[in-house]
């Protein structure tokens, strides 16, 4: 797919320095894998940790999101973390390259309003970049198990003046076809698939894309290991993420009907924001 590479050509992406990357590697990451995991957790919490209260309450949650992505802490540990944590900052560079995709997919849309589908749309900072960002205009369709997260976007959105453009679903993204309808001519599924397993991804793409044109895009992403910090949040914050590289990614969503993959790398190389077409 000719030009996509263009696409986050100018975006002003985070990256560490070479001495806090070397600081990381050298301390920062084994002491967060190998310190004994209580000692951990009582500092965090000693310190009133909120995005370790976020996680504990609410693992990979919506409101772990809006901690990473904001990016202002008060408390030195989540300074810490979420400041030059490699986690974060691969989010917040993931939020960018989701949301200027998102922006020339919907662009390139025949139709017009643009119909997205945001599966597991936690907070909606991502849909709501790429709704600015566009030129032409969309409705958006939020599908969260958290009624919480759909009223974080809400009040997202009433406050960029897309109030109206955009619905609510609380449901489960494993049961899209037992209430959704119409067409939908974009889908975004970032930050959800590292939470599925195989045969969930397949069976929400295959429900996504009886709604889908042929030709019509579906936006996923990749997670590698790269961040060094998997045994930490497995430990620490009780998350248990399934790591999948844009080939293992891709398969799966060739087994749900879609193809002509291209892929966008942010420069942690912790995530790839994955353009699947679905197939006619
Ligand atoms: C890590 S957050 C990502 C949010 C957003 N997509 C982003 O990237 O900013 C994952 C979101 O998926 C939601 N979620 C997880 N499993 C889900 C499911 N089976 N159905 C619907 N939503 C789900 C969670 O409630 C959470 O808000």
């Amino acid at each position: 797919m000719s030009g996509v590479d263009d696409w986050a050509r100018d975006i002003k992406f985070e990256t560490p320095s070479s001495l806090a990357r070397l600081v990381k590697q050298v301390l920062v990451n084994p002491f967060a894998n190998y310190a004994p995991a209580g000692l951990i957790r009582w500092i965090l919490k000693a310190t009133g940790s909120e995005l370790a209260a976020a996680n504990w309450a609410d693992p990979g949650g919506w409101r772990s999101m809006v901690i990473s992505y904001d990016g202002q802490c008060h408390q030195w540990s989540d300074k810490v973390l979420v400041g030059s944590g490699t986690i974060p900052m691969a989010l917040r560079n993931r939020r960018l390259l989701a949301g200027r995709v998102l922006a020339r997919v919907i662009d390139e849309c025949p139709s017009e309003p643009v119909e997205v589908l945001c599966i597991g749309a936690g907070p909606g900072r991502i849909i709501i970049d790429a709704m600015l960002q566009a030129e032409k205009r969309a409705r958006a369709t939020l599908v969260d198990l958290n009624s919480d997260a759909h009223h974080h976007a809400h009040r997202l959105a009433r406050s960029c003046g897309l109030g109206a453009s955009i619905r609510f679903i609380t449901a489960d993204a494993r049961h899209l076809d037992r209430y959704l309808d119409g067409r939908v001519d974009v889908v975004k599924m970032i930050g959800i698939c590292e939470y599925l397993q195989d045969e969930q991804i397949v069976s929400i793409a295959k429900a996504a894309g009886v709604l889908m044109p042929a030709g019509a895009p579906f936006l996923l992403n990749s997670l590698s290991k790269r961040h060094g910090t998997d045994r930490f949040f497995r430990r620490v914050f009780g998350l248990h993420m399934i790591h999948r590289s844009v080939d293992e990614l891709c398969r799966l969503m060739t087994a749900a009907g879609f193809g002509d993959f291209a892929s966008l790398s942010e420069p942690l190389g912790v995530y790839d924001i994955i353009l699947a077409r679905k197939q006619g």
